[in-house]
């Protein structure tokens, strides 16, 4: 064999790497786009300075593989963009740990990426539930949540959630789930708020996702439906006695209220 030659197995191994490397790369821009939010939203939020956002990223994401599998499966999906952003995620895990957390409720699975990250969040003996209407969505992350072994702590309704919700309240769950996220239709999210203030317990904390609408919050449409459900329940939850709030500009606003 001349001194320079290189095996077949390695000629492929590096042609693999290679490419993994390139799509990573290129994944990675788009998820990038994703983590913020939106680009749009930030101009709006005057940042213009991504390479910063990037390097928060680069030096606080924390994913796991099976969440990163996910994802990039997910972004092979035409409404990718909706998925929950990775930071986002990974700082509702870190509540739910904090709080010692063992009860989820998801409103809005999408492709499960937030449920599965909630469940590897959670004890053995947690749970998670997750209301969708949407089946094809959910059955793509079905295989991911089995496969990081977390399946058994997800109990997935596939109706609309509100009626979930109402079947979690008669059955005599109120105040005993630990963190609740709403990131569904915007026109119900006064009534997920509503009935998850139930279902949580004190000291649990509710997420309710694009709280800034892609920076539209800033410009009154009354005629705008979602303008007016994301404006009315902002409003609201500022003047809310019955919970302590932050509102963060990560992602696409997120207002965390905990549950007094
Ligand atoms: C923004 S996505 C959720 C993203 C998800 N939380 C994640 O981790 O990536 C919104 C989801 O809400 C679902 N949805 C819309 N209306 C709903 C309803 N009335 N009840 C339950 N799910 C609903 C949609 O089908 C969609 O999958």
């Amino acid at each position: 064999m001349p001194a320079f030659s290189i095996s077949k197995q390695a000629l492929a191994g590096t042609a693999v790497l290679g490419a993994a490397f390139a799509a990573g790369v290129f994944i990675g821009k788009k998820c990038t786009a994703l983590h913020f939010g939106t680009k749009k939203l930030r101009k709006t939020l005057g940042e213009k300075d991504d390479p910063l956002t990037d390097y928060v990223l680069r030096h606080s994401l924390r994913e796991h593989p099976m969440l990163k599998k996910l994802k990039l499966r997910t972004m092979e999906e035409p409404e990718g963009m909706m998925m929950v952003c990775c930071d986002q995620a990974q700082l509702m895990a870190n509540l739910a740990k904090l709080i010692s957390a063992k009860k989820v409720i998801e409103i809005g699975v999408f492709t499960g990426y937030n449920t599965l990250n909630m469940a590897l969040a959670l004890p053995d003996d947690g749970k998670v539930v997750g209301c969708e209407v949407n089946n094809d969505y959910v059955s793509i992350g079905i295989p991911f949540w089995k496969e990081a072994g977390v399946e058994h702590k997800i109990d997935l309704r596939i109706k609309p959630a509100v009626e979930t919700l109402d079947e979690l309240l008669a059955a005599g769950e109120a105040g005993t789930y630990d963190f609740a996220f709403i990131d569904a239709d915007k026109k119900s999210y006064n009534e997920y708020y509503e009935k998850c203030i139930r279902l949580v317990r004190k000291g649990g904390i509710i997420a309710i996702d694009n709280v800034l609408l892609n920076g539209k919050v800033l410009k009154p449409n009354k005629k705008d439906m979602d303008w007016q459900a994301i404006q009315h329940l902002n409003e609201k939850i500022l003047r809310d006695a019955r919970v302590n709030i932050s509102m963060i500009t990560m992602a696409d606003g997120i207002t965390f209220a905990f549950k007094l």
